[in-house]
């Protein structure tokens, strides 16, 4: 059944959106369309006067005739392709057949690199930067000639840094994910990127794989182009993009090196054209029950911890709010049903035919707020109708849960007033509740210099405690969270420990770490005040964290308690450093977050 919507964005204006037709479901039946004159390139190009004058001029210095960009919608790809971004690779490639889709709607395309934040190589940490690409995606809309833009990314941060910038930007969007790497195997075995690093590390370190396998390993595991292939960070937030309703349906699942993904693209480009004529804006269909489908998925997906930093800092710049409290609240509905690494023991290929994000969804519609609407003008519930689970060993039913933890517990207590976050579903159920003695490094340096030490004091049940790894303390929050096991302790067996820091932890890793302490140790959060020898609970079912030192001691320390010396003071960390906020605020900056409209440059 065609659907006729009628929808309030942030501008204040009403818009309805024509039929959708069955054959080409993308693209409007009828020609009811906003004017041309309404389009924000007109202001650049359409103008008889000398600075319209000089921009129809520099487009023709490309050689493009004038009808090749007058009288059509300006569309942007926004690009984060780089030869550092492995994960990215292809999308120079996928650009192309994006143009293809825009070419065929009427569109006129234009590509704006941007800032390409490949997940493994940028250092300190791609977090510190997602803000930079999220003001440079607004900025690059907000400054250029363009009406609508596929935001084309994947890896880790660059998902959450589009979309927060275009949410901002709030024009019509459309996100187009990298897609996941191929599959590999390894002596019989499904090995998926990330999650089997760790693993074989831990192996190599206790002395189990020796120098010529491990050299051989560094060629396994990422077999393609295309994002990490278990449920880490990338496909968690481009599952949950989708969900959310900013891809067109299944996207996300699709494989990198498959002519499905190709096809996808081009799709994409065609699609945002029609959305630029219906003035489809993020603010027109991304709501809270947008949100709520997001954070439902997430928990169904078994999804990264970071997840939970990006979907408050994307809530942001569309002035909703939501809590860590939400999320938790979420994960205790919400078993994990989908099978991947590594919270089970699938890679993202196997999703893809399984029926990807439709098929989890349906798995989960009666939580779901299907009449949330999307980029393709339908609701989420249109999108899904009739997708179905092919594998149901790979994407599980609401009654057959894949690991005995939810994807996330909120922990709060004398350490973590503003709350800390764990991934039940990645940790060993021994430490749900436990009980240990704090072994505490004061900073990642000093805990790298001293864990493989053969006289470190350490056993099975001490807690490994981690200071200055927050957003401002390291800065820029990396992924130290999940702190290696000591040498000693691996050559015994041991492969997990409770470890609690103020930073991140990958996706793709598994173990009972609890990361995200807020407020951090740099700012005087109360894990600065955690010494070796202290006794500190943690009990999961209770959702509690704490330190067990008396009263007075606790005022003692505090009093006693010193702001640590920054360790940069230039360009863009400084601007970090003074103006990120807290991770259970989202790690936006405080002068990005909420929704007032982003202005018009003027144009003279
Ligand atoms: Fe790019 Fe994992 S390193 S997605």
């Amino acid at each position: 059944m065609p659907v006729n919507i009628a929808i309030a964005c942030k501008a204040g204006i009403k818009s309805s959106f024509p039929p959708v037709s069955p054959d080409r479901p993308f693209v409007s039946a009828n020609s009811s369309r906003r004017a041309l004159e309404s389009l924000r390139s007109q202001r650049w190009l359409a103008k008889d006067d000398m600075r319209s004058f000089a921009h129809r001029q520099r487009l023709q210095q490309r050689g493009l005739r004038r009808e090749e960009f007058l009288g059509r919608p300006v569309i942007a790809i926004v690009n984060t392709w780089s030869d550092l971004s492995p994960c990215h690779a292809h999308l120079r490639e996928r650009a192309t057949s994006i143009r293809q889709g825009i070419l065929l709607a009427g569109g006129f395309p234009v590509e704006l690199p941007a800032l390409s934040l490949g997940e493994v190589m940028v250092k300190p940490t791609t977090m510190l930067y997602r803000n930079l690409l999220a003001m440079e995606t607004e900025e690059l809309l907000r400054s250029h000639p363009v009406d609508g833009a596929v935001l084309l990314g994947g890896c880790d941060k660059t998902t959450p840094g589009l979309l927060m910038g275009a949410i901002s930007m709030d024009i019509p969007v459309i996100f187009c994910p990298a897609g996941p790497m191929l599959n590999d195997r390894y002596k019989g075995k499904s090995v998926g990127a990330g999650t089997h690093t760790k693993k074989f590390w831990d192996e190599y370190v206790a002395g189990n794989i020796k120098q010529p396998e491990w050299i051989k390993l560094e060629a396994k595991m990422t077999r393609s182009p295309g994002t990490c292939n278990t449920m880490g960070t990338a496909s968690t937030m481009t599952s949950i993009v989708e969900a959310m309703g900013f891809t067109l349906p299944g996207a996300s699942s699709i494989p990198a090196m498959d002519a499905n993904h190709v096809r996808m693209t081009s799709a994409c480009g065609e699609r945002i054209v029609e959305m630029v004529w219906e003035d489809l804006k993020p603010s027109c269909f991304f709501s809270k029950d947008s949100l709520a489908n997001g954070i439902n998925a997430y928990m169904a997906l078994g999804g990264s911890t970071n997840a939970a930093i990006h979907l408050i800092a994307i809530a942001g710049r569309a002035g909703l709010s939501l809590t860590l409290d939400e999320m938790d609240q979420a994960a205790r509905q919400i078993p994990v049903l989908a099978n991947l690494f590594p919270s089970g023991d699938k890679l993202m290929e196997d999703f893809f035919y399984a029926g990807g994000m439709p098929a989890l969804l349906q798995e989960i519609r009666s939580q779901l707020k299907l009449d949330a609407l999307t980029v393709t003008g339908k609701t989420l519930g249109e999108n899904i109708a009739g997708a179905e689970n092919l594998d149901p060993d790979v994407i599980r039913s609401l009654d057959r849960a894949v690991a005995p933890g939810a994807a996330l517990a909120v922990l709060r207590g004398n350490i973590c007033p503003e709350g800390a976050v764990i991934k039940p579903s990645a940790a060993n159920p021994k430490f749900f509740r436990h009980r240990g003695r704090a072994l505490v490094f004061e900073s990642n340096a000093q805990m790298l210099a001293e864990i493989h030490l053969p006289d470190l004091a350490v056993d099975e049940n001490t807690v490994l405690v981690l200071k200055h790894g927050g957003p401002v303390g390291a800065p820029g929050m990396p992924e130290w969270g999940n702190l290696p096991i000591p040498k000693k302790l691996l050559q015994q067996g041991v492969r997990d420990m409770l470890r609690i820091s103020d930073a991140r932890m990958s996706g793709t890793h598994f173990g009972s770490c609890v990361v995200h302490v807020s407020p951090e140790a740099a700012v005087g959060g109360p894990l600065a005040l955690v010494q070796t020898g202290d006794m500190i609970a943690l009990d999961i079912e209770a959702r509690s964290l704490n330190l067990e030192i008396s009263v007075d001691e606790f005022a003692r320390r505090r009093a006693a308690w010193k702001p640590p010396a920054r360790v940069y003071e230039r360009g863009f960390t400084r601007l970090y450093i003074e103006h990120a906020t807290q991770a259970h605020q989202g790690c936006d900056f405080d002068f990005l977050m909420g929704n007032a409209a982003t202005p018009e440059p003027p144009i003279y």
